[in-house]
């Protein structure tokens, strides 16, 4: 088990070995949230939230998923002021930061699934 301490404004993008992860703004709580889409593993750090904030949806089909439950796949994590801690395996880590956009809403979270 390892753990990492990252400054947030540093990434939003993240490896842990093969998988790769982004950094969900939930509000004012950071989640290391998992790219791959439940559906059929699209890129849901290309997605888009909805206005209200509650939904992203996949850009491969269009499956909306409550951010609550993406997060139930995020790293362990401990925010401490303007940064945040992970717990993973050993495993190599890779940070980095991509155009995401991820805060561009795109309608009310009832009109999708
Ligand atoms: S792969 Fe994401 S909705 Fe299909």
């Amino acid at each position: 088990m390892k753990i990492t301490t990252l400054p947030l404004d540093s990434f939003n993008s993240l490896a842990v070995g093969a998988r790769r992860y982004f950094l969900l703004q939930n509000g004012d709580k950071p989640v290391i949230a998992p790219s791959e889409c439940p559906h059929r593993g699209g890129p849901l750090n290309l997605g888009r939230r909805k206005a209200c904030g509650a939904k992203l949806v996949c850009p491969w089909h269009d499956n909306a998923y409550p951010t609550q439950s993406i997060e139930r796949g995020a790293l362990p994590a401990i925010r401490r002021c303007a940064e945040i801690s992970i717990v993973t395996g050993n495993e190599d880590i890779r940070v980095w930061t991509e155009l995401l956009p991820i805060n561009q809403g795109q309608g009310a979270c009832e009109d999708a699934a």
